[in-house]
């Protein structure tokens, strides 16, 4: 079986390298695509739109980048917090791969690079970022994202880019049904970005539907 899936575990499609210079208002970079993992050539839309947001991101403690292909969030996460580790995780071995190549040649080492199963299971993050990989399929996806969002420290925050056409508002709303303050932290050009925050602490707020006897 052959196919140029970003997302296996394997590719199986020859090595290409283009190498990519990424400028934001903060921080560049440069950094290796390859075929076999996602947005060869270029850093994709979505990504750019989240790495351009105005969004909360911790010092300090352990961060994720989940679904890290070529690396450009990692980076960028690692570049503006040095005092945090950044894990980047992957199920490709080639954007791993990459994503180590990526971080050695930008002189950057508070980047982890792992395979899913690889991130040691106490490890609680306070900032999660991804473009995740949607085309797993809607199952495959809440799944993955259940399993990572757990690991959220109870006032950790996440922010996840995906295209309107590709279901973002469904996402939306099956993320709010699953216990997760989700909101639409802005729209551009067919792109939603979702941030995910902590609830507010309610202690003081008395019982739904208890009335006060007078
Ligand atoms: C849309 S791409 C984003 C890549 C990169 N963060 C970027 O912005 O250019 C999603 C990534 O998720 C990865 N992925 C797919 N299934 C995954 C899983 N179960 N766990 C972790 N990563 C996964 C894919 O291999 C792919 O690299």
């Amino acid at each position: 079986m052959s196919s140029d899936q970003y997302f296996e575990e394997h590719p199986d499609v020859g090595s290409d390298p283009v190498t990519v210079d990424v400028t934001l208002p903060d921080v560049a970079f440069t950094m290796t695509t390859d075929r076999g993992v996602f947005s060869r050539g270029h850093l994709d839309t979505a990504t750019s739109m989240l790495l351009r947001a105005d969004l909360p991101l911790a010092p300090t403690g352990d961060l994720l980048d989940l679904g890290c292909g070529a690396g450009p969030i990692a980076i960028t996460m690692a570049l503006r917090s040095p005092a945090a580790t950044v894990w980047a995780v992957d199920v490709n071995e080639r954007a791993r791969a990459l994503t180590r190549r990526n971080a050695e040649r930008n002189g950057i080492t508070n980047i982890q690079v792992a395979a899913p199963d690889d991130v040691p299971a106490d490890v609680r993050f306070a900032t999660i970022w991804s473009n995740p990989p949607i085309r797993i399929g809607k199952d495959a996806l809440h799944t993955l994202l259940s399993t990572w969002l757990a690991r959220l420290h109870g006032q950790g925050t996440a922010a996840l880019v995906v295209q309107k056409h590709l279901g973002a508002d469904s996402l939306q709303r099956w993320l709010g049904e699953h216990g997760h303050h989700t909101r639409r932290h802005s729209s551009k050009a067919g792109f939603r970005l979702l941030t995910i925050e902590p609830l507010m602490p309610t202690p003081h707020t008395p019982a739904h539907g208890i009335e006060p006897h007078h």
